[in-house]
């Protein structure tokens, strides 16, 4: 990669749409918060803990991912990783997050929904009011508990409505469709709430067309297998469907054995609403810039039209305002412009 397609792909502006938040906490933050809360880990060290990073599929990565997210039981824990997210966002030139939170993972231990939501909004407001990021919470649902938990979680978080923009469907997805959770998915359109699910990450094409017409998704999450279905990318297509695909998650979750296998390629040149996005950072071995430039560095038929392509997808399939948007892609036009290469 020549340095010039480097200094864009990391100055360029661009949005996050799939990151969740616990998987932000890096392994110092876990042992610093392990201290302070006085909790047990079963790992010696950070270095031990880094070390048990070494996933063969999702389910592997989310029972590691779910230990560590032990540690956060105050409010104050929850802005902690969440600022700390925020400044390593500012640091990529994120102006735009809207990041995942999996309340069912901390209630299940008694932390209360109003610790949660109450941490993470207030790191929001502090991103908005010091950073110029804005953010926005997307509230998801464990796949692997019952859709009547699901229910039990919406309503313990409607308090707090104005305070998340959605509702996400996230944890192991084989053997847990979409339409697991139809009616609570209805139930949170009714609300004016956004929808989106993961799918087709490791569950087959199925699951991304009954994300689509039984949930009524706004996006899908990874996606990425819709390659194996025709009619899917072209309805995927057609509908200018987002995908939020994560290149370092797929690789360390072992859905490419290699970067240079990865398919984003694939996916532009079938004109998806593709963006880049790096799902659990602090897990996968990098945050926004550190997605982009592995993806770019092993695919080299990737260039500066596709960094400007991905980057105006992520502000197309945000959820942000129509003012922001155009904010955005001012500044990302800018960035591309001749007088700026
Ligand atoms: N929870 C955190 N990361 C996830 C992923 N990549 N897939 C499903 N659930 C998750
Ligand atoms: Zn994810």
């Amino acid at each position: 990669m020549t340095p010039a397609l480097r200094t864009l792909l990391c100055s360029m502006p661009k949005a996050e749409l799939h990151m969740h938040i616990e998987g932000s906490l890096e392994p110092e933050l876990i042992f610093a918060l392990a201290q302070r809360n006085g909790v047990a880990l079963p790992y010696a060290s950070v270095e031990a803990l880094r070390a048990a990073y070494a996933f063969t599929d999702l389910q592997s990565f989310l029972d590691i991912y779910y230990a560590g997210a032990s540690v956060l039981l105050h409010e104050q824990d929850f802005y902690d990783m969440a600022w700390a997210y925020f400044l390593r966002a500012r640091a990529d030139n994120v102006v735009h997050a809207e990041l995942f939170f999996d309340p069912q993972t901390h209630t299940e231990r008694g932390v209360p929904m109003a610790t949660v939501i109450q941490g993470l909004k207030r790191a929001c407001d502090a991103a908005q009011a010091e950073l110029g990021i804005s953010a926005g919470l997307i509230l998801c649902f464990l796949r692997h508990l019952s859709e009547d938990a699901a229910f039990q979680t919406l309503d313990d978080a409607l308090p707090y409505r104005q305070h998340f923009i959605g509702v996400g469907l996230d944890s192991s997805e084989r053997g847990h469709p979409p339409e697991k959770f139809a009616r609570v998915f209805a139930r949170c359109r009714e609300l004016g709430l956004h929808v989106v699910a993961h799918a087709g990450e490791e569950g087959p094409p199925e699951y991304i067309w009954n994300a689509l017409d039984v949930l009524k998704v706004e996006r899908i999450d990874h996606g990425v297998r819709c390659l194996e279905d025709p009619a899917l990318v072209q309805r995927l297509a057609q509908d200018r469907m987002p995908l939020t695909v994560c290149p370092l998650s797929n690789v360390k979750l072992c859905v490419y054995a290699q970067m240079a296998q990865h398919r984003l390629p694939e996916l532009l040149a079938a004109g998806l609403c593709a963006t880049v996005n790096s799902d659990d950072p602090a897990y996968f071995g990098g945050y926004m810039n550190d997605n982009f430039i592995a993806t770019f560095e092993a695919l080299p038929q990737l260039g500066a039209q596709d960094a400007y392509r991905l980057a105006a997808n992520s502000f197309d399939a945000s959820f942000a305002p129509a003012g922001d948007k155009a904010r955005w892609r001012a500044a990302l036009d800018a960035c591309f412009a001749p007088s700026a290469a």
